[in-house]
């Protein structure tokens, strides 16, 4: 990619960070869209809320990737919980592409965070972007989500959808609250473990999402999952392998709802998500399997 502006929202969550990082590292210009007062030139304010993004924020801007949302495994999900969850996305994503929208001359492209939520429940059977929506919160929510990024379709900008799977990493998202599990050797599978899981390393995960700013055949919902999903059972005995910890203890189901509360369903559902638009576009993962998944998300003097 030649050097350009990108405008990134969710800038100091763990995707968001680990993308202006990376980004940054190339040389390329970030301006993080924060919704606090800005400390410098690299930031500049947003109100999700009120629909409003500083004037000049985004102009210069050749691309916005917006992963700003408020976190879905961090709480137990109370009806006002959900209301949350589902504001700052629908409403943050509708501020975000009406302002592209009404700029002069117009960002090329607006890479926005999704997930794989979008599929539902799908027991065994793979899925790829071309299955239809599943159901329930989080099926709904996402539905509404990608919609909601409409105005910056219907103005010609180029829009993916990031529908992004488990990212593996200690530091945040449903993987985040299971490693304490597993560094205590509390860790072990879920219900039955026969439960798909479609993780990505997080370094796969910024590696597609700078795949999608820049190829421009890709629009539309993207999955970013590694290719080959695992069912819960593998992916316990590789936790247990690279942390060196037994995975004897299967974790009781009361445990995961005290710690996740509905979001549970996620972690105990089957999800068999294939990265289908990606590798037909030629992406190459870095850690396709899930030991180096693992293995990547741990600090170096654990990566063997
Ligand atoms: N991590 C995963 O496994 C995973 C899986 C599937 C999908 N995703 C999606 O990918 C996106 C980024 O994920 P992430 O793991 O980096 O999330 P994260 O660490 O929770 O960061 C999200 C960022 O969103 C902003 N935010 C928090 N609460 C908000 C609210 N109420 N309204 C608006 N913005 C709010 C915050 O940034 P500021 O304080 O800087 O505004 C926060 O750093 C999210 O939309 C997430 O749902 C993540």
């Amino acid at each position: 990619m030649a050097p350009m502006r990108i405008a990134v929202t969710g800038a100091s969550g763990l995707i968001g960070s680990a993308l202006t990082a990376s980004l940054a590292d190339d040389g390329h210009e970030v301006v993080a869209l924060v919704r606090r007062a800005p400390h410098g030139p690299g930031e500049a304010r947003w109100d999700p809320e009120k629909g409003t993004v500083e004037a000049d924020a985004l102009a210069g801007c050749e691309a916005v990737v917006h992963l700003a949302g408020a976190p879905v495994a961090e709480r137990r999900w109370t009806e006002r919980r959900k209301k949350v969850l589902w504001d700052s996305r629908v409403k943050g994503t509708a501020t975000i592409a009406k302002a592209m929208a009404a700029l002069d001359p117009k960002p090329r492209v607006l890479v926005a965070g999704s997930a794989i939520g979008f599929y539902g429940e799908t027991g065994d059977r793979a899925v790829d972007e071309d299955s239809p929506a599943g159901k329930g919160f989080l099926a709904d929510l996402v539905q509404a989500w990608e919609a909601a990024a409409d105005p910056a379709r219907e103005a010609g900008i180029r829009t993916v959808h990031a529908r992004t799977g488990l990212v593996v990493s200690p530091r945040g998202g449903a993987w985040g609250a299971l490693f304490p599990f597993f560094r205590a050797g509390l860790g072990g599978r879920l219900g039955s473990g026969r439960q798909f899981w479609s993780f990505i390393a997080l370094e796969d995960e910024i590696a597609a999402l700078r795949f999608a700013l820049d190829h421009d055949e890709l629009s539309g919902p993207v999955n970013l999952t590694a290719p080959e999903p695992r069912t819960n059972k593998e992916v316990t005995e590789a936790m247990g392998r690279v942390l060196h910890r037994p995975t004897v203890l299967p974790v009781p189901g009361f445990a995961l709802r005290a710690v996740l509360g509905e979001f549970a369903g996620d972690v105990t559902g089957s999800q068999r998500v294939r990265p289908k638009r990606l590798l037909d576009a030629g992406f190459a993962f870095a850690h396709p399997d899930i030991d180096g998944a693992i293995k990547a998300a741990l600090p170096p003097p654990n990566r063997v």
